[in-house]
């Protein structure tokens, strides 16, 4: 039998497969001269180059068009062209989908220049370009190694349920669940009260880290609020780890330790992407930014961490110094918005740590300061991208528990099993949420989230 190999191990390892015969497998990108085809598997962002024979068989060779599926045995030699390697020389190719070139001028696998927008609408058919696959590679590794460090330092990966009967957040809509065909009474339903999606998998998580200590969560959420912007889904994936007895500080030591590491990871190993979508990603811009570069200069510098006070007064100190105004005015209290935070990290010229934010724009669960005004949250803000982690100190004590949650109008009787972590044996502990396709968007450098997820959900979009 003669073995298989992807165009990964035969490009890597290519000098221990010269005048070797072996069997690949992949889809057709190019054919040129009725003898050379170009030919990707997936494994990696390169082709191999197939050579056909000068009689190769005829009724095969009118198959052979771009898209079409093949395996083909031939040997491995070195390539006389400049542009490659090694080629594989072979006169058996069998064909396992025929790919019609009409059909194919129509859609996206046409070689030639394709905008995202134009991928977006084809979704199923954007893993076989080079850039949507680019990502899709990034985006795994990334996955990858987000398990990798979280094993290396002593945490658990927990399952926490996507059906819920809580708003963790508090803020925004959910997804309502039911099985009802016209919904009416909901004791009545599957499972005789409301559920919904989940946005966050935190609550659960605070529970389970009062026992294992150190855990995390990394799934999908859900949120139905009517975003369309670069950086909005409605069902994306989020990390979420939950640590005991972690103050503030140690949250965001890890945070900070645990991006950089994780860009560390996918600079090494993902490298032959990275430097085609540092090309791409200059080619969109107008400053010339390489993204590499940018990704090493996150690496270099500690994150700046500023609390929300010191915040609003540089901002508003930045309108009078330069004569410029927000849109959103600057006062003790606001949101901080898009245009606030990306003037933060460009002021800086490094990702920024905003903490002690005001309690009454801050979740439920977050600690209050002994000012009873502001809350032990943080908020890590990433060029380009803005918010790309939320996270915070948890309220460890009963009685302020309780009355946040009341502040709040969430029904407490809902939240028991939650209240009740804090009466048995209650410990400080802290935890974040690392929005993971606002990671893969500022680590690929691509301009919309839509374009770093298989198949995006956003507002009327759910098809495919
Ligand atoms: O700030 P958020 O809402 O925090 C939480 O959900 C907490 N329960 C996390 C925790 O402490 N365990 O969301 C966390 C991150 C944001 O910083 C952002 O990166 C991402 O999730 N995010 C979104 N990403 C894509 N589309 C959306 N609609 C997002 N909303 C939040
Ligand atoms: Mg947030």
């Amino acid at each position: 039998m003669i073995k298989k190999y992807s165009i990964k191990e035969l490009l890597n390892k290519w000098y221990s497969f010269l005048n070797k015969k072996v069997l690949v497998k992949g889809w057709i990108r190019s054919f040129r001269y009725s003898i050379f085809i170009t030919l990707n598997d997936g494994s990696t962002i390169n082709n191999l180059q197939i050579v056909l024979s000068k009689n190769f068989d005829k009724t095969i060779l009118e198959k052979i068009t771009i898209g079409t599926s093949i395996k083909a045995i031939g040997i491995i030699t070195k390539s006389i062209g400049k542009k490659q390697l090694i080629e594989l020389k072979s006169s058996d190719v069998t064909i396992y989908g025929f790919a019609n070139s009409k059909d194919i001028q129509k859609s996206i696998l046409q070689p030639k220049k394709h905008s995202l927008e134009k991928l977006r609408e084809q979704a199923h058919l954007r893993f076989r370009t080079t850039i949507f696959s680019c990502v899709m590679r990034v985006r795994n590794h990334l996955s990858f190694s987000i398990h990798k460090y979280f094993k290396d330092h002593g945490f658990f990966y927990l399952h926490t349920p996507i059906i819920t009967t809580s708003n963790c957040e508090g803020s925004g809509k959910m997804f309502q669940i039911t099985t009802l065909e016209n919904k009416v009474d909901e004791t009545k339903d599957f499972f005789k009260c409301k559920t919904y999606l989940s946005v966050s998998g935190q609550l659960e998580a605070e529970t389970a880290c009062m026992g294992l200590g150190k855990v995390y969560t990394f799934g999908p959420v859900f949120r139905a609020e009517n975003s369309n912007t670069s950086r909005h889904l409605s069902e994306f994936w989020m990390i979420e780890p939950e640590i005991a007895f972690y103050r503030l500080k140690e949250n965001m030591d890890l945070a900070e330790d645990f991006l950089k590491s994780i860009i560390k990871y996918v600079l090494k190993n993902s490298i032959e992407d990275l430097l085609f979508l540092n090309e791409h990603s200059w080619s969109k811009c107008n400053k010339k930014i390489y993204l590499i570069d940018k990704l090493k200069t996150v690496l270099k510098y500690p994150f700046k961490r500023i609390s929300y006070t010191k915040v609003i007064t540089i901002l508003s100190n930045e309108e009078k110094k330069r004569n410029i105004k927000f849109s959103h005015p600057i006062t003790w209290g606001i949101d901080l918005q898009s245009e606030h935070e990306q003037y933060l990290v460009n002021y800086f010229k490094t990702p920024v740590i905003v903490f002690d934010y005001p309690s009454h724009i801050k979740a439920f669960y977050m600690r209050i300061n002994e000012d009873r005004k502001t809350v032990r949250a943080m908020d890590i803000l990433f060029p380009g991208i803005g918010e790309i982690v939320g996270g915070s100190e948890r309220e460890e004590r009963y009685e302020i528990l309780l009355e946040r949650i009341k502040e709040a109008k969430i029904d407490e009787k809902k939240l028991w099993w939650y209240l009740e972590t804090r009466i048995f044996g209650t410990v400080p502990h802290s935890g974040f949420g690392l929005g993971f396709d606002r990671l893969v968007q500022f680590i690929t450098g691509m301009h919309n989230i839509r374009d770093v997820i298989p198949f995006p959900r956003t507002p009327n979009h759910a098809e495919f």
